[in-house]
């Protein structure tokens, strides 16, 4: 049987934080061994937001790509490149906003409530409305089988199923699957203070920051307020150190959850054994970043790389496209 074809992508807007890397990347990783993948960097989307400042686009593309290959993607097994270097992403979005109803894109949850989130910015363009069908043409151009995104994307790649419908009965075709989405279970992750992890509150991790950096971010952690003495006993149900072991320590959660309640460990030393296991996990990482942010020509030529074989595939279908419409003269 032929290899199913997988589509993903990310706005390139700073450093990937430690949720990007447990929720999307290590499954990516993953993936890659069974499918055919293709990743992007989705540039223009970036841009739907920060038209008014595009200063940073290039540089978080690069620092995207090298936290994308400290995690283990690997250019040998996975089609990894910039959405703006395969111009048929807009050919086939301009298609697709042919026939798509302005109705089906205004009532698209994360139009809304993204335009009431950046409040300061005027999203009222042409470009933020068309984001979920510049996605739509992102995954259709490979045909791609299944997209492996999380729980805010699925309203994009239903979006996607009703383009690829709506395509293929309009010009009485099959030529374009319906992709299914992957779900990515996102291991929930609170911010260093307890509440969301988000760039503007300050509070996150990113997922290549030093040893160093992580004893000081866990040092930070925001812990049970009730307990003054280190004898008190704690509440691990209102600690973000806990709700970290969860994740990083799943076989000792047991342990500091009894000897939290008994007041059997400090927090001092709670946050030690934290910290010890971040590092152990992600040290590595931080190790690889370190090699190949000195290695740019390398960087750039898994790009355009990635590019070549990215367009060998979008305008293959670019073409067949424009037979099925009725283009060919
Ligand atoms: N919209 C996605 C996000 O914000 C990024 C993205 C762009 C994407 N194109 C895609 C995801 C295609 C999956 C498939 O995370
Ligand atoms: Fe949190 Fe650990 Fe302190 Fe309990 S002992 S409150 S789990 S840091």
């Amino acid at each position: 049987m032929e290899q199913k074809t997988i589509f993903s992508g990310m706005r390139p807007t700073g450093r990937l934080q430690l949720g990007n890397l447990l929720g999307a990347l290590e499954n990516w990783v993953k993936l890659q061994d069974e499918y055919r993948c293709f990743f992007s960097v989705a540039d223009w989307h970036a841009m739907t937001t920060s038209y008014d400042d595009p200063s940073e686009l290039k540089e978080n593309t690069l620092q995207m790509v090298i936290d994308w290959l400290s995690a283990g993607l690997d250019p040998e097994k996975s089609v990894i490149f910039r959405q703006s270097d395969v111009p048929e992403h807009a050919e086939l979005h301009l298609l697709f906003s042919m026939f798509t109803p302005l109705s089906w894109l205004e009532r698209v949850p994360t139009y809304k409530d993204q335009i009431q989130q950046l409040r300061e910015k005027n999203l009222a363009t042409y470009g933020f409305l068309g984001y979920p069908l510049l996605q739509a043409a992102d995954i259709l151009l490979y045909r791609a089988d299944a997209v492996p995104v999380g729980e805010d994307q699925v309203p994009h790649i239903e979006m996607t199923r009703e383009i690829a419908r709506r395509f293929n009965y309009l010009y009485k075709t099959d030529f374009f699957p319906e992709p299914q989405t992957l779900l990515t279970k996102i291991k929930l992750l609170p911010g260093i203070d307890g509440r969301k992890m988000s760039k503007s509150y300050r509070n996150t991790i990113e997922m290549s920051e030093s040893p160093q950096e992580i004893t000081k971010k866990v040092s930070q952690m925001v812990t049970d307020p009730g307990r003054i003495r280190k004898t008190d006993p704690g509440n691990p149900d209102v600690c973000t150190v806990y709700a970290f072991h969860g994740v990083f320590s799943p076989e000792e959660i047991g342990n500091v959850e009894t000897a939290c309640r008994r007041g059997e460990i400090g927090c001092v030393q709670c946050k030690k054994q934290l910290a010890k296991r971040l590092i152990a996990y992600l040290e590595p990482i931080y190790e690889k970043r370190k090699v190949l942010e000195g290695q740019r020509d390398y960087l750039m030529d898994i790009l355009r790389e990635g590019a070549r074989k990215a367009k060998l595939v979008a305008s293959e279908t670019m073409e067949k496209v424009y037979d099925i419409i009725g283009f060919k003269l």
